[in-house]
């Protein structure tokens, strides 16, 4: 399965404190996540290999994680390296726990379940520039879970048509619906999509925004699960605004979503732009958990679009083309 080669985020990197073990779906997949007390991270499907225990009831001792059931010590390379009805018994290879690789990019732990990929693109957790420094807050918001597939999630951020009717005020005016045309470029493992040239008529873009203006977007692609946007009201020279979107599909119709908001703040605090993408995304939710089919369909034929929806249609080829199939409806014949 192509998803299995993709960086995938699961939790926040605070939230995993040194000793801590859980749970966690993964494409499908029970695995367990644990921080050492030094801090390493380690991550296994989550099933002892001795009798089957769940290996998150168990905990966290030093550098090991200590099976619930009959407390085998694993490390965290997986070997294990106590057996403890048999404490003369040095454990060999097939006692061993078969971790997958686990890292942590953008205050985020991410997993990859199998071999990395051979486009150096999708070979790193996405990348997410983003404006920093003084001026800049920058967090994380979220999680979000929501009764869809990740592409629905994903296309649902890219689609500049639905602000006027499901973000009336804030991001869209159904009064000012049209969208100008604008350009969509790459599709490939190695390049992502990019799109240039987005423009929305927005009443209040951010919780900055006192009137309305007309907003640019730029939107990119990085990876099948994730998305960036930069954004910027006319006239608006110095302001600087990037929400990276990183989900984690957890079933074919379950996700987990974050985004990773990096804006000039203007005194405002973080707990208010939390709260101000918190209505933005429960908004979404409405339209993203009734949308049905819930896995994206990848067959043009499925749903009709139109010219506005160059860049979802895009995205839909994107997929087809690194032959994603974790979330989306095939295409048939
Ligand atoms: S089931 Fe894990 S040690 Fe026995
Ligand atoms: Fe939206």
């Amino acid at each position: 399965m192509i998803e299995h080669r993709l960086w995938l985020p699961v939790c926040a990197a605070a939230d995993l404190v040194a000793g801590a073990v859980v749970a966690i779906r993964v494409l499908g997949r029970d695995i367990a996540l644990w921080r050492t007390a030094e801090g390493h991270l380690a991550a296994a499907p989550d099933r002892c290999p001795h009798r089957g225990t769940p290996l998150s009831l168990g905990c966290v001792q030093g550098e090991s994680l200590v099976c619930a059931y009959h407390g085998w010590h694993f490390g965290p390379t997986g070997r294990c390296v106590r057996i403890p009805a048999l404490p003369a018994v040095r454990p060999g290879t097939r006692q061993a726990l078969a971790t997958v690789d686990v890292g942590e990019r953008h205050g985020m732990i991410w997993v990859r379940l199998g071999p990395a990929h051979e486009a150096d693109l999708l070979a790193q957790p996405p990348a997410f520039e983003g404006p920093d420094g003084p001026g800049i807050s920058r967090l994380l918001c979220g999680p979000y879970d929501v009764a869809t597939s990740a592409p629905r999630v994903i296309e649902n951020f890219l689609d500049l048509a639905h602000f006027g009717f499901v973000h009336p005020g804030t991001l869209g005016d159904p009064a000012q619906p049209q969208i100008p045309d604008y350009q969509v470029a790459g599709g490939l493992a190695t390049q992502g999509l990019q799109a240039e040239g987005c423009q929305a008529w927005q009443p209040r873009s951010n919780l900055l925004a006192e009137s309305g203006a007309m907003v640019r977007y730029r939107y990119s692609v990085p990876a099948p699960f994730s998305a960036v946007l930069a954004k910027c009201p006319e006239g608006w020279d110095s302001h600087q605004e990037s929400i990276a979107l990183f989900t984690l599909p957890m079933e074919p119709t379950r996700t987990r979503v974050w985004f990773l908001v990096a804006m000039s703040a203007a005194g405002r605090s973080d707990a208010q732009i939390r709260a101000f993408q918190d209505v933005i995304f429960e908004q979404d939710r409405r339209i993203l958990e009734a949308q049905r089919p819930a896995c994206l369909p990848l067959d043009p034929a499925l749903e009709v679009s139109c010219a506005a929806d160059r860049l979802s249609l895009a995205y839909r080829l994107y997929l087809r083309t690194l032959g994603i199939g974790f979330g989306v409806e095939p295409v048939r014949g």
